[in-house]
């Protein structure tokens, strides 16, 4: 196997760009498309200030490593979720990698700052722990983001993630979300700018680039994953990746090129067509009076606290 920029040996496949890469191409490999998303998309501009979401993971800690090397000042935003063992070790990797690069992540602990945890939000509100996790970390982010006075706030949602949420919007015709699937959302109606530089990179890229630019990153899933829909449209799509190679990058990039302008022709300056004003608790933009994060966090700071389940270790 050699590489095919240098004919020097290979590590690494990929197989969507029928290509084989040594370690230092493999490296600008991904640093190129993240460039690429950058720009195509719009993301950000040179000197732009980032808060990038940090789980431990292997996502995100790349994604962090690769907006240093590409110049952007940016800071890590890790969020304690409360999820036993599973949470002291992510939050280990990503201090971890703050320390080794001299770089500032801010931590926001949800039982500490709001009261409860994922456990027992996921009880109180009789929802699946994903939804609640969803709700909690979007809230942390945007405030963290604007209180922070970031021009935007990027997450290491990858191509696998970014195909998998669209399967999955695809097969229930969610026209609303449909709508807002996009690498880019402006900062508008008192939300950030959110971006997701890694779209143009797969898990399999994401881990390698770990491996070989030396982080130390969280290995095990989420114990509270069990059952999560998009981990059976990621195999389903992995199936067909096999068999098709690109037919991921098609189906995404083909949406966006071809297909997404039709979901948002409509679009305004509201949710869903419904005007926004301030939570009267947060602040937050909701078409309610409270909005959705701070009734939760309300009904779930007065739960008694539940235990995590155990570490599952990722497959
Ligand atoms: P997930 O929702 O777990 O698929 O994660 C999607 C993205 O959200 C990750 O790539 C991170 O950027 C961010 N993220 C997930 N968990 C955390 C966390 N505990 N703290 C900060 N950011 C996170
Ligand atoms: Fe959110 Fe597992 S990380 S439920
Ligand atoms: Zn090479
Ligand atoms: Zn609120």
């Amino acid at each position: 196997m050699k590489c095919r920029v240098c004919k020097g040996p290979a590590v690494i496949d990929v197989r969507r760009h029928n290509a084989n890469f040594c370690p230092e191409h493999f490296l600008k490999l991904c640093r190129d498309q993240v460039t690429r998303a950058i720009d195509q998309f719009g993301m950000l501009t040179p000197g732009e200030r980032v808060l990038v979401a940090v789980s431990g993971g292997k996502d995100s800690l790349a994604l962090w490593d690769l907006l240093l090397d590409l110049g952007y000042p940016t800071d890590g935003l890790y969020v304690g979720l409360g999820i036993g063992d599973y949470s002291g070790s992510s939050a280990d990797h990503a201090r971890g990698f703050a320390a080794d690069r001299g770089v500032t992540l801010v931590e926001v602990d949800l039982r500490e700052t709001h009261g409860y945890d994922i456990p027992t939000g996921a009880k109180s509100a009789r929802r699946a722990p994903c939804s609640v996790c969803g709700i909690s970390k979007r809230h942390v982010f945007d405030r963290a983001a604007l209180d922070g006075g970031y021009d935007a706030l990027a997450t290491g949602h990858n191509l696998d993630d970014e195909a998998a949420v669209l399967f999955g919007n695809v097969l229930r015709w969610e026209t609303d979300y449909l709508a807002r699937q996009q690498p880019v959302l402006p900062a508008r109606n008192g939300f950030p700018r959110k971006i997701k530089p890694l779209v143009r990179l797969g898990e399999r890229e994401t881990a390698a680039y770990c491996i070989l630019a030396g982080i130390d990153y969280e290995v095990e899933e989420c114990p509270m994953a069990g059952g999560n829909k998009h981990l059976g449209y990621k195999e389903a799509l992995n199936a067909i990746e096999t068999t098709s190679p690109g037919t991921k990058q098609q189906f995404y990039f083909g949406y966006l090129e071809r297909a997404a302008a039709r979901f948002t022709a409509g679009e305004d300056d509201t949710a869903d067509g419904v005007d926004l004003s301030p939570c009267g608790r947060c602040g937050s933009p909701t078409p309610g009076e409270v909005c959705a994060f701070c009734r939760l966090a309300e009904r779930a700071a007065r739960t008694q606290p539940v235990v995590a389940p155990a570490r599952r270790v990722a497959s």
